[in-house]
């Protein structure tokens, strides 16, 4: 009875680390990636900031994540957009093993200081699209993914949300503007982008790293007529 209780204890006790050891960490050995709860939570720390209603996780958004960071991952630094995506789109690249999704969307949440309400714009040319993308009151989804990219080069972060924000001339809390957070594409694209200058590296980024850029993020404006119809995620399967 006693053998088979510690015997019992040592499998309760070593199976976790096991399981870590195994299924949680990269075949590389660093430290897993980041589960849906975390990017979750993070992100409805932002909102509860300004009393908005939490997102909830969405498969399908984060499937959309998924497949475009697997995509990407030769090519993780370039940031680029998924192409016409219906769906809002924050992006991330660190290339240190530090960054998971807290940490990311903590650093977006971060450019609350840079939006300035009043305009509806980002103050001193820096970014703060992430930041009104996380409290865009009509978002309600959010789906998101951890990726390791190839040749040892960092961490890509993708989140969709659904439906999306950053619509042009609007701010996150409503109201029409003359300014705004992601300006519409000079061409007739149906989105257009908002990424931090790698080679200038100027506002709250700075404060993070010291001397060389080594993470940047950026993310997506879309026009007003794709937020009405809301996206209907069953149809995609
Ligand atoms: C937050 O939302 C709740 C519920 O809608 C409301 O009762 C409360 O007054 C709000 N608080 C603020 C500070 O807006
Ligand atoms: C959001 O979710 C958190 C954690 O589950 C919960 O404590 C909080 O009350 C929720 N907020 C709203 C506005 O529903
Ligand atoms: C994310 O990273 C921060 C800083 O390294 C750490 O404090 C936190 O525990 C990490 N979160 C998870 C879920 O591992
Ligand atoms: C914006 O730039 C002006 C002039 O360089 C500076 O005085 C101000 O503090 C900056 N504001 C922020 C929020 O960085
Ligand atoms: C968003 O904010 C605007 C302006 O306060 C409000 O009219 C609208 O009802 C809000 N929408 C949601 C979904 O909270
Ligand atoms: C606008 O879109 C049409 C159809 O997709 C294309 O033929 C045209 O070249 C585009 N115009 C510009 C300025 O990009």
């Amino acid at each position: 009875m006693w053998r088979f209780a510690t015997l019992a204890a040592i499998l309760l006790l070593s199976l976790p680390s096991h399981a870590d050891s195994t299924s949680l960490r990269n075949s590389n050995g660093r430290k897993p990636l980041s589960k849906p709860a975390e990017f979750l939570a993070a992100h409805n720390k932002i909102r509860a900031i300004h009393n908005l209603t939490n997102l909830s996780w969405n498969r399908v958004l984060a499937r959309y994540a998924r497949r475009w960071a697997n995509r990407r991952l030769d090519d993780c630094k370039n940031l680029e957009h998924s192409p016409n995506s219906p769906f809002g789109e924050n992006l991330f690249w660190g290339l240190r093993d530090h960054w998971n999704a807290s940490e990311v969307v903590e650093y977006w949440g971060g450019e609350m200081r840079n939006y300035d309400p009043i305009t509806n714009e980002c103050l001193n040319n820096s970014v703060c699209g992430h930041y009104t993308q996380i409290v865009w009151n009509t978002t309600q989804c959010v789906g998101c993914v951890h990726a390791l990219c190839n040749n040892n080069e960092g961490h890509l972060f993708v989140c969709s949300y659904d439906p999306p924000g950053n619509i042009y001339f609007q701010g996150p809390f409503g109201g029409h503007f003359s300014k705004c957070i992601v300006y519409p594409p000079s061409s007739n694209e149906s989105s257009s982008t908002l990424s931090e200058n790698l080679h200038d590296p100027t506002g709250i980024a700075a404060v993070i790293t010291s001397s060389t850029r080594d993470f940047i993020s950026g993310t997506m404006g879309h026009p007003a007529y794709e937020t009405p119809p809301k996206f209907n995620l069953n149809n995609i399967v």
